[in-house]
């Protein structure tokens, strides 16, 4: 499969590892703004994110088929996105039990790393003890409880006032609220609300694909980090399992709106305002000013919904069907959940080599 020949994996220290595929130089070079996707005639969106000092890249057409990728997103008005969120905030319908109280956060959180366990090896919790963590999209506050309760100091922002309020009220549940602060703050404007600081880590999982800028997002990341703070960051993988469901479920192959239907079918709740997805070779570019340092791909929801929103894990009848090591490779190559690993550099530093490297993979 071409797309798997293609693969690049990002190791510590920046180092860019071609799996199998022909050595770079080799490789016919994608013009910024066409590359492809994995699927046939559709342009990528983070092509044009991210350009560097957060300069838009310019539209292209689909490698194929020619189509004008339209500006579907960046013309999204956040409010909408807020509201979006404060309609039905981000896993709030992980348990059944009252909202705000000690068992529905338990719950809430047994359910979330037994769905996404990859959470808990990409966020490395215990490892930022002593440390300011700078959390970008908090939702209801899982991972930022549990930041708290390894010891870090945290400050946690999220759009949506519903959400920080419930992420607030858990603070105190748990009674951590003394180590974290909580702000209602615009990822894209995060300087107008939160002291600009030093952090340790910036960590933001799932979010930056549902702002409708997020090469602003990342700029205003940066002013938070220092040379050798560590961003995290998840964002939606775009040659997904997740996508190819969508595309042929939802979508019945209308590639030409892929960009609609992913944004409607991403999240629990149809209709989300933004959603990007990113292929690993988009990443060095809207991280400019920051080194890769790890990169890789988990995740596929295995089981059936209508189950599923009954608190029962039914597997679909796909899954069921294949060898579990089958799935496990199928989530490491076409996983939902990209997640990068970087290092931010000092302001005044060399230019990103391992981003340039990379974009010709
Ligand atoms: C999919 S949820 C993820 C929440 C949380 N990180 C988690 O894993 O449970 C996405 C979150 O991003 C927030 N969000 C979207 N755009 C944002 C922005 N521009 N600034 C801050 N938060 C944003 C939403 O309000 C929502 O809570």
């Amino acid at each position: 499969m071409n797309s798997i020949r293609h693969r690049a994996k990002y190791t510590e220290g920046g180092a860019v590892q071609a799996r199998r595929g022909p050595p770079a130089a080799k490789r016919p070079r994608t013009d910024v703004g066409a590359e492809q996707t994995g699927w046939p005639g559709v342009a990528t969106r983070d092509t044009r994110v991210g350009g560097v000092g957060g300069r838009p890249l310019p539209i292209a057409g689909g490698p194929w088929f020619n189509v004008p990728v339209p500006k579907t997103f960046d013309q999204v008005g956040i409010a909408a996105v807020a509201e979006y969120w404060n309609a039905r905030p981000c896993n709030i319908r992980h348990s059944p039990k009252d909202v705000g109280s000690r068992e529905y956060f338990d719950e809430v959180e047994a359910r979330k790393y037994f769905v996404e366990p990859h959470i808990l090896r990409f966020a490395e919790f215990p490892r930022w003890r002593g440390k300011r963590v700078l959390e970008i999209g908090c939702g209801i506050g899982t991972d930022t409880i549990n930041f708290a309760r390894h010891g870090a100091r945290v400050t946690a922002v999220d759009l949506s006032e519903r959400s920080v309020e419930i992420a607030r009220q858990r603070a105190q549940v748990f009674g951590v609220e003394r180590q974290v602060t909580f702000h209602v703050a615009n990822a894209e404007e995060l300087s107008q609300i939160v002291p600009v600081e030093p952090y340790d880590l910036v960590y933001s999982f799932g979010v930056l694909h549902h702002t409708p800028n997020p090469d602003r997002a990342i700029a205003q990341i940066r002013r938070y980090t220092t040379a050798g703070s560590t961003l995290k960051l998840m964002v939606y993988h775009r040659r997904s399992w997740k996508v190819m469901e969508i595309l042929l479920g939802y979508g019945k192959g209308r590639v030409w709106d892929l960009e609609r239907l992913v944004a409607r079918y991403s999240e629990a709740q149809t209709g989300c305002p933004v959603t990007y997805t990113y292929l690993t070779r988009g990443i060095p570019r809207l991280l400019a000013g920051f080194r890769i340092r790890e990169m890789w791909v988990d995740h596929i929801f295995p089981y059936r919904v209508p189950e599923y929103t009954r608190y029962r894990y039914v597997r679909t009848w796909s899954v069921r069907a294949m060898p579990a090591p089958v799935f496990r490779w199928l989530e490491r190559h076409f996983g939902w959940h990209l997640c990068v690993t970087a290092e931010a550099l000092a302001p005044s530093g060399p230019p990103n080599h391992t981003a340039v490297k990379a974009q010709l993979l």
